[in-house]
């Protein structure tokens, strides 16, 4: 795991509504100089304020490294992120980034369908300009409340028409994920993001296709991992999946030391607590900052990012969430 990544100041060089709550940020760094690289699929982290860091998916053209763009939609019942970048954070503002890292990257397919709710365009859209680029077969399907809350819609279906299907809740009612994921197909890869219930719906009709044909991001703790860690929290004996929450060990193989993680601890407060570096961002199991290698032992995984291929793989774990099904992990730290 990387123990260092991009951290710099950028500059709001524009803010701009361009759907009902939702407004486009356009950041520079304030000398003027290249941002880091990035590709399709990939988000950073504003840090807004002490305590306050939020991610977002890049959503402008990767070739253009002059500035980051991010949509931000008012959350109603937000937990703070959004309502500052909306009421406070201005044109000329200077924030801290760190990033982009991305997990939820475009692979190579022959087809794609991409799966959008709401603001979960954002990491789509460069996704299809790639699609769109390597000359694949792709299609839209993008639903929202109403048509103005749905940012970019009538720049999609301007710039591709015949690909683009857009799905206003009050004129259409819910995207029909029967219709469109039904039939598995084994020469596609589905992109989805959007709202917790879009993404559980599509993993359960998705549950007949290939292994791995539904790539899907969360930003916020899936409903499943929530309860997991909340009942590693209480210290309750098992989780719903069966898996103990007793202590266990962490063997830190490059600092030479070993850790033991109580009950309703996280493998990353007590490393950090060790003085061990370790990134960390999200701190829920959603951004992927804190990804670590396990050398040894049996991960019990609750994070919202591995595919169930990693999963079983296991070597690789996320240790603001994770736990152990074994007595003793071995970690690259
Ligand atoms: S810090 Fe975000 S996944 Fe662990």
């Amino acid at each position: 795991m990387p123990v260092t990544e991009a951290e710099l100041d950028v500059k709001v060089a524009g803010k701009e509504p361009v759907a009902d709550g939702v407004v486009l940020l356009s950041l520079v760094r304030p000398d003027g100089g290249p941002l880091p690289a990035w590709t399709p699929g990939a988000h950073l982290d504003l840090l807004l304020a002490p305590g306050l860091v939020r991610q977002y998916s890049l959503c402008g053209d990767p070739g253009d490294s002059s500035v980051f763009q991010v949509a931000v939609l008012r959350e109603r019942d937000g937990r703070g992120g959004s309502a500052y970048v909306h009421d406070r954070l201005a044109e000329g503002d200077t924030v801290r980034m760190r990033g982009p890292r991305n997990r939820f990257g475009l692979d190579e397919s022959p087809r794609y369908l991409f799966v959008a709710g709401g603001i979960g365009i954002t990491p789509l859209l460069p996704m299809i300009e790639e699609a769109a680029r390597r000359g694949s077969d792709w299609r839209l399907v993008y639903g929202g409340r109403t048509r103005a809350s749905m940012a970019f819609a009538d720049r999609l279906t301007r710039d591709h028409p015949g690909r683009v299907e857009l799905c206003p809740q009050d004129e259409t009612g819910l995207l029909d994920l029967d219709a469109l994921l039904g039939d598995p197909r084994t020469d596609t890869l589905v992109y989805c993001c959007g709202p917790e219930p879009l993404l559980a719906a599509a993993q359960e009709r998705c549950a007949s296709w290939p292994k791995g044909a539904l790539r899907f991001e969360r930003f916020v703790p899936s409903a499943r991992n929530d309860a997991a860690r909340n009942d590693a929290a209480r210290n309750d004996a098992a989780t719903a999946e069966g898996a103990a929450e007793g202590a266990f060990e962490v063997e830190l193989a490059l600092t030479g030391t070993t850790l033991t993680v109580p009950p309703g601890r996280s493998i990353l407060e007590v490393v950090e607590e060790a003085g061990v570096a370790v990134l960390s961002s999200c701190r829920e199991g959603t951004c992927g900052t804190c990804e670590t290698a396990v050398l040894a032992g049996v991960p019990d995984h609750r994070d919202d990012l591995l595919t169930e291929e990693e999963r079983e793989a296991g070597d690789i774990m996320f240790i603001c969430v994770s736990r152990a099904r074994s007595e003793r992990l071995v970690l690259e730290l």
